[in-house]
């Protein structure tokens, strides 16, 4: 698919995936929400890509929300089926094998920051700002936030921000527990693609089912989880990657994985 609203471009076998809708301050329209669909399903497939780093283009925003202009024509048909396709891409990102880091390079709105809660952890310029300004708007999040911000920070904390709309500072959401790490803005995009090539070097099938195991046990009893750790964990003997892990470190070499 030829993308319109996002640039693309691996290096290493890391991708980095921008948003680049400058005008509106890259705010996900329902163009925007079907190519970040057809990327990432694209991403999880392609077996040259070991990691994407998801990002917003210009200085000013990472995603500044849902498309406001848009949404405010929907009925409540079409908002109901617009809250599932943007859901659809924060499942698909929860989902795919590939570790996906959000480097949240300005403001991280709504929708915004649903996407940057959906990828695996975020990274953050110091000059971010984060918020979920719904309810000054008459609404809520509907792209996960609600889901996503409580099961992260707490039901607590994500009540304060999402009842206020309030928007925060990166240092605020840093301590929070929202961001992982603060980079200065020249830093924030290195940083975030070192971080993604030092995963790309270990087994790409353990991270993938470590991923998995933590996505899954937070909606398992913690006895599911451990059931299900245990059997990933079984499996992953029957690959070669562990053959190699295992028998590099025995031999003092470096471990080269393939993914079988
Ligand atoms: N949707 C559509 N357009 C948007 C937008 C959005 N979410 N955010 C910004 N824009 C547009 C503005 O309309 C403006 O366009 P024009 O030049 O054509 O007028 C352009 O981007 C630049 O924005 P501003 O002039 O407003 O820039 P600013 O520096 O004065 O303010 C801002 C920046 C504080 C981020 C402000 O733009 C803002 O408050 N944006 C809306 C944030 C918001 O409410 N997001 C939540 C949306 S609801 C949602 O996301 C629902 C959901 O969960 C699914």
């Amino acid at each position: 698919m030829e993308f319109k609203n996002l640039l693309l471009e691996t290096n290493d076998g890391i991708t980095t995936l921008t948003i680049n809708r400058r005008e509106a301050l890259n705010s996900l329209n329902s163009s925007v929400i079907a190519e970040l669909e057809c990327a990432f399903y694209e991403l999880d497939l392609d077996e040259t890509v070991k990691g994407v780093v998801l990002t917003g283009a210009g200085e000013k925003a990472f995603v500044a929300g849902a498309d406001i202009k848009e949404m405010s024509e929907l009925s409540s048909f079409e908002a109901q089926d617009f809250a599932r396709r943007g859901q659809r891409v924060m499942l698909l990102i929860n989902r795919m094998h590939k570790p996906v880091i959000a480097a949240v390079n300005g403001y991280a709105l709504g929708g915004g920051l649903e996407l940057a809660l959906a990828c695996d952890f975020i990274y953050a310029s110091e000059k971010a700002k984060f918020g979920f300004p719904e309810v000054g708007l008459g609404v809520i999040p509907g792209f996960g936030g609600t889901q996503n911000l409580a099961r992260l920070i707490g039901p607590n904390r994500a009540k304060e921000l999402v009842f206020s709309g309030r928007i925060i500072t990166a240092a605020k959401a840093h301590a929070w527990g929202i961001v992982n790490e603060l980079f200065s803005p020249e830093e924030l995009l290195p940083k975030a693609l070192e971080t993604a090539r030092e995963i790309a070097a270990k087994g790409p099938l353990g991270v993938a089912y470590a991923k998995d195991a933590i996505a899954s046990g937070l909606n398992m009893t913690k006895e599911d989880g451990f059931r299900y750790e245990a059997s990933l964990f079984g499996v992953l003997f029957a690959t070669g990657d562990q053959r190699e892990g295992m028998g590099a470190f025995l031999e003092k070499r470096s471990a080269e994985f393939k993914g079988k």
